[in-house]
């Protein structure tokens, strides 16, 4: 063992550090479909709203982004003490591991599901259990969910690597009768159908994380918020960093989020390139979930009819190989004979029906 590791302490020793997908340099031409960014710009309106903000970068930003909370609070008929601000949303998964689990309070998670939730877990030094899903159908384990026992639940919905789009009624099923913190991790939910807003009503114990990274293209800029009960977003705001969420931050997340007209055009545009694209991939006999995301989870099928983990990794790799980054899961038996493609514009998603093409005539050669 050596200095520091004698120095550090029990909980990073056995600390599993979360491991993000490939960001390339901007300099290297790749078609980046591997970690579900917008295809699209953001609103015009942030440049504006940011060149602005610029000369007051002196002062320290709002510390409860104060503004930003009365416009997300306005989307959402909801109060600005239900509404609480994270630097990304994964600042705000990070608030609720650190005030609802320790040592003792378990937390739970779907598995698999967004690996993140394990990593804030384990720095917290706390346990986390996975509740499995039956099969590749990724139906809901809504009477396990309801036993696990956990003391805060995170529970992707629309769930990733998936893209299943959970039913309200399944998600209502489980609050009532879930005695924990109930976490929706709702960070596609506008390219799904359904959201969970309207249970925040009913439900005092219940979370809803929500990403600007996704739908608003605004990955680089660090904005996610929670919605919940006073009484909870009040716990969260004193975990909280002090200044989490920087004065740009704080005007562009305004700016993209009072552009509907934008927001709704573009994710029309993603939904509709979306499905077109699951159409074809069924067409080649590829099982693909039905995806209430900005990505779709498919089975590859090599020759033979093969379905398996070599077959997911091989085409992962020749897309590499041409530039095309995709995700594939290789770890879960589950997910190991799939690959997770984020949706681009309906020219990419071309540009990679073509290589995916070449990859098929390959496999059938060899
Ligand atoms: C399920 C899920 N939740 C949360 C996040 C984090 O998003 P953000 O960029 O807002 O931190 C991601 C990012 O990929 C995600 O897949």
């Amino acid at each position: 063992m050596d200095f520091f590791e004698k120095h550090l302490s029990s909980t990073l020793q056995a600390h599993v550090p979360y491991v993000p997908g490939k960001q390339p340099s901007l300099k290297e031409e790749v078609l980046k479909l591997n970690t579900n960014e917008n295809p699209y710009p953001p609103s015009e309106s942030v440049k504006n709203a940011i060149f602005e903000e610029i000369e007051k970068l002196r002062l320290y930003p709002n510390p409860q982004s104060l503004e930003l909370r009365t416009c997300i609070a306005e989307l959402h008929n909801l109060s600005q003490e239900q509404i609480i601000i994270g630097n990304g949303s994964d600042d705000i998964l990070n608030l609720c591991m650190r005030c609802f689990s320790d040592h003792q309070l378990k937390a739970g998670m779907l598995d698999p599901s967004y690996s993140l939730y394990r990593s804030l877990a384990s720095i917290q030094g706390s346990q986390i259990l996975g509740v499995p899903f039956k099969d590749d159908d990724f139906d809901l384990p809504i009477r396990e969910i309801i036993e696990s026992n956990a003391n805060i639940f995170f529970l992707t919905s629309p769930h990733a690597p998936s893209g299943k789009e959970f039913e309200l009624s399944s998600l209502k099923q489980i609050l009532n009768s879930y005695e924990g913190i109930m976490v929706l991790d709702e960070a596609y939910v506008d390219f799904a159908k359904e959201n969970a807003v309207s249970l925040l009503n009913e439900f005092d114990n219940l979370i809803i994380s929500r990403s600007l990274s996704k739908s608003y293209s605004l990955a680089g800029l660090r904005v996610g918020y929670a919605m919940s009960s006073p009484k909870i977003i009040s716990i969260l705001d004193q975990a909280r960093e002090v200044y989490n969420l920087d004065r740009l931050a704080q005007v562009g997340a305004q700016a993209v989020l009072k552009d509907r007209k934008y927001f709704e055009f573009t994710k029309k545009e993603i939904i509709k390139t979306r499905d077109q694209f699951h159409q074809e991939l069924i067409s080649w006999g590829w099982r693909t979930i039905p995806s209430g995301t900005n990505f779709l989870f498919t089975q590859p099928v090599g020759k033979a009819n093969e379905r398996s983990a070599s077959v997911a990794g091989n085409l992962f790799e020749f897309l590499l190989s041409n530039k095309i980054l995709i995700r594939y899961f290789p770890e879960n038996a589950l997910t190991s004979s799939y690959v997770r493609i984020s949706i681009g514009k309906a020219s990419e998603i071309s540009i990679l029906i073509d290589k995916i093409k070449l990859w098929q005539d390959q496999e059938i050669r060899r």
